[in-house]
């Protein structure tokens, strides 16, 4: 036996009292998750203060105990914040390496904090903790999104530009009517993140390992200090289900597709084929070898991370989708694509957050655009229909205008009347209210329309929405 190995494993494991050689050094690393579950650190010291407390307040732990488990996790989470703290792989998990921590600054005390408790109930404490302030920090960067959504609808409520299907010019649009699309589905983004924070907002701890304990525990007490709502009703559940996180990454990957298809077309607009928008050049990127580029890297880099918020969630999926009850080691691995969602949400609405107040709109060129393609031929359909035409008659007869504009290479309002009279003897002056852009969006004045007045209102209420 080697020196090394002649050492009883107890002496380095908190579990260790069963086994009769030390864990094999590969074998050591590769089940350690101290690497990344450390950043929940802060989740972990409140857990175990509020367990404390409820231990003393139950009488299972003395006063003189719990006052000195508390101020040695003061300490350490002190240690911890000012990088003096050292994690060690052989302790495994943020957990243990605390727990040892703990022991070595105040004894048999630190000793006793794990009664009535497993680490199986405290990292799904953790977990929920830790997930629950992540949450509220995506919603306010959510909030801010929504807030720049609408102040640029707002000042662009007037401005007209090509609505499209297929990405071919369909009819005229007003700029902020667009821009209101992307808040609409923001708002049901915070819903789903608010839905997901109430369901996850149930505390584990009491469930211990997987049966509950025999100790006299006061779960609501515990859960009363950590500001959970309730507890978890059934022990084998709490410990092994991570739907809350899949629910997460799920919302999550709602939200980063959100983001890309918005991208995709922040992108568009900024190439000089639409010209529709500036980004700042603090959003974009040049080229070593291109002196003339400017690349719109933030929306282009967001689009490519939904990729990995997509994965993330296949993951976790895939991860519970044989496990019996209740906890098995598998779950460790929940936590690294649910760390990557996070830093990947957050990252992504923050960089929206921050440019989109900053996008310029090119007026101008959206407004000539959307003079190409025919885009009031819908109108002047609907001008033949209020004139007494059946609706599939006045298609043909706009379709026939239309090949002639497509031919001359002229939009219809650019035709004279007596001309648009040889497709329709009932075509008279006032077709031109309807061929011009400007009428044709101020018709669209119902809920959910693209008129101006429309967007102005539904900027008003939006902003009571989300006060
Ligand atoms: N590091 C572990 C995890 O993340 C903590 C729970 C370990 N429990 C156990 N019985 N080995 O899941």
């Amino acid at each position: 036996m080697s020196k090394d190995s002649s050492k009883k494993t107890s002496d380095t494991k908190l579990w260790g009292g069963r086994f009769s050689e030390p864990t094999d050094a590969f074998v050591e690393a590769f089940t350690a998750s101290v690497e990344f579950d450390q950043r929940m650190y802060r989740q972990d010291i409140e857990g175990s203060r509020a367990h404390a407390r409820m231990l003393t307040h139950v009488g299972v732990l003395n006063q003189e105990d719990c006052a000195a488990i508390l101020k040695g996790l003061d300490q350490v989470e002190q240690e911890i914040a000012e990088g003096q703290f050292e994690w060690s792989v052989a302790r495994e998990d943020v957990h243990m390496n605390i727990e040892a921590r703990l022991t070595e600054l105040v004894g048999d005390a630190g000793k006793r904090l794990h009664t009535g408790r497993s680490r199986n109930d405290q990292v799904a404490t953790d977990i929920r903790l830790y997930l629950r302030e992540q949450i509220g920090f995506a919603l306010a960067e959510l909030q801010r999104l929504k807030q720049g959504l609408l102040d640029l609808a707002e000042n662009e409520a007037d401005t007209i530009m090509p609505g499209f299907t297929h990405l071919q010019v369909a009819q005229p649009v007003t700029f902020g009517h667009h821009l209101l699309a992307w808040f609409e589905m923001m708002h049901r983004d915070t819903g789903r993140l608010e839905d997901c924070a109430r369901r996850l907002n149930v505390l584990p701890l009491g469930s211990a390992a997987l049966a509950g304990t025999s100790y006299p525990l006061d779960r609501h007490y515990t859960a009363e200090l950590l500001g959970f709502d309730d507890v978890c009703r059934n022990s084998l559940d709490a410990v092994s289900d991570r739907d809350f996180a899949i629910e997460f990454c799920a919302a999550s990957a709602l939200i980063m597709t959100h983001l890309s298809r918005f991208s995709e077309e922040l992108v568009l607009w900024s190439s000089a084929q639409f010209d529709f928008i500036d980004l700042p050049d603090r959003f974009c990127t040049g080229s070593s070898i291109m002196p003339q580029k400017k690349n719109p890297d933030v929306p282009e880099l967001v689009r490519g991370k939904t990729g990995r918020v997509n994965g993330n969630l296949v993951s976790l999926l895939t991860l519970m989708k044989s496990q019996p009850l209740a906890y098995n080691k598998d779950n460790q691995e929940d936590k690294e694509p649910l760390f990557d969602t996070i830093d990947t949400l957050l990252g992504s609405l923050r960089a929206f957050a921050d440019m989109i107040p900053a996008i310029e709109a090119k007026k101008d060129n959206m407004y000539r655009a959307a003079r190409q393609g025919f885009s009031t031929a819908t109108d002047l359909a609907d001008y033949l229909v209020r004139k007494g035409l059946p609706f599939r008659d006045a298609h043909e007869v706009v379709g026939k205008a239309v090949a002639l504009g497509v031919a001359e290479k002229r939009d219809l309002s650019e035709m004279s009347l007596q001309e648009l009279q040889q497709f329709s003897d009932i075509i008279a002056e006032d077709v031109f209210d309807v061929l011009t852009l400007e009428g044709s969006v101020a018709s669209r004045n119902h809920i959910g329309g693209t008129a101006p007045e429309q967007v102005r209102q539904a900027v008003a209420q939006a902003r009571d929405r989300i006060s």
